[in-house]
């Protein structure tokens, strides 16, 4: 839901699986962290954002590192008020901090994930909440006109969930939830490691890897690199050659199912507005978009251009900004966004 008025918001939320981003109605970032929570085991908060991920594989037996979010929903309330309640502790001095807050919603939250949100805002102080589609922010922080009468595709895709869909005269027209994203990917890249070289990463090795090898397209010089682990049998350390061609083969379900995903959207697209995309692209945003080659086989699999913003992770938090200087003009009176209805 793209809200009807601005009303008294201050500040745009999006709540990242990977990382949660505020920003001011200046479109000023003022946090941009990790949606990470490090505790002492079930008590004391130890540290929140990128500081909570120093705490990773570190603490121990008496530090756990949560995230506040599963899959792109805030499912557990006493984990994100924690996270929210220090996050304001340090974004003090900020303003009216406390004001209202517009809150991208990115994934099909239930009811009650939403009340919990609302719960942990008003909690820390926020006055007012009011909700946001965030793949309409996506696109409108990516600079698309989804208010005009002409069509815009985009495609989110995110750390733990991705979303596609098209929007004409403020409308969302079609629309598709993919519950995988970015870290499916580092997940599968774990999952290769362990059972075809029998060895144990931690998940930021997995991240590195993945970061390096995993393409959807081969290139014609695949790379190759030297992984450590644990091998689980022993115990022991030790150390592995990769290649590409298989790290590509271990993410292509995760692939598959976002190549699907948007194949969904579009045959759900109206002719006229498909004849719309057809003639300007559509836009691939999310930091899971950058994943390499993908840019290229979705371009392949679509046969029309896609553009790619220059920091695709940024446009939700940039969509949000917009929308909270623009809430109540002219520009929307056509009609409001509604969220998506779920997968
Ligand atoms: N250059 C890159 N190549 C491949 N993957 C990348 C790259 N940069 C970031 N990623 C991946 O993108 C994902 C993070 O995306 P993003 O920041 O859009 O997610 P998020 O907004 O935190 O989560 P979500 O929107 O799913 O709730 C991570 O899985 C990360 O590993
Ligand atoms: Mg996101």
């Amino acid at each position: 839901m793209w809200p009807a008025e601005r009303g008294d918001l201050d500040f745009g939320l999006d709540l990242g699986t990977r990382r949660t981003r505020v920003v001011d109605v200046n479109g000023t970032v003022v946090w941009e962290e990790a949606s990470l929570l490090a505790r002492r085991r079930g008590r004391d908060v130890v540290a929140v954002g990128d500081a909570a991920a120093e705490w990773q594989g570190r603490g121990g037996q008496d530090v756990d590192v949560h995230s506040v979010l599963t899959g792109g929903v805030p499912e557990d309330a006493v984990r994100l008020e924690a996270y929210l309640r220090a996050m304001m502790e340090r974004l003090t001095g900020v303003g009216r901090i406390r004001g209202g807050w517009l809150v991208g919603v990115s994934a099909p939250w239930t009811a009650s994930a939403r009340d919990g949100v609302r719960q942990a805002l008003a909690s820390v102080g926020v006055s007012r909440v009011a909700w946001a589609d965030g793949l309409a922010c996506a696109a409108v922080g990516a600079g698309l006109d989804i208010a005009g009468p002409s069509a815009q595709m985009v495609m989110d895709v995110g750390a733990g969930r991705s979303r596609a869909g098209v929007f004409a005269s403020g409308m969302l027209l079609a629309d598709r939830h993919i519950p995988v994203g970015g870290d499916e990917c580092t997940n599968a890249i774990e999952a290769w490691l362990r059972t075809s070289y029998q060895i144990v990463v931690p998940a930021r090795v997995a991240d590195a890897v993945k970061l390096r090898l995993a393409t959807v397209v081969i290139p014609l010089d695949p790379a190759r690199m030297r992984v450590r682990g644990r091998d689980p049998a022993t115990g022991q350390a030790r150390e592995v050659e990769v290649g590409q061609v298989e790290a590509a083969a271990a993410i292509r379900p995760v692939v598959d199912r976002l190549r699907k995903g948007l194949r969904d959207v579009m045959a759900r697209t109206p002719p006229d507005a498909a004849g719309d995309i057809a003639d300007r692209g559509w836009v691939l945003a999310g930091a899971g978009g950058r994943m390499m080659g993908l840019a290229d086989r979705l371009r392949e699999d679509t046969e029309l251009p896609v553009i790619v913003p220059s920091s695709p992770d940024g446009v939700v938090a940039a969509g949000l900004a917009i929308a909270l200087k623009d809430l109540g003009s002219e520009r929307w009176r056509g009609g409001l966004p509604t969220l998506g209805a779920g997968p």
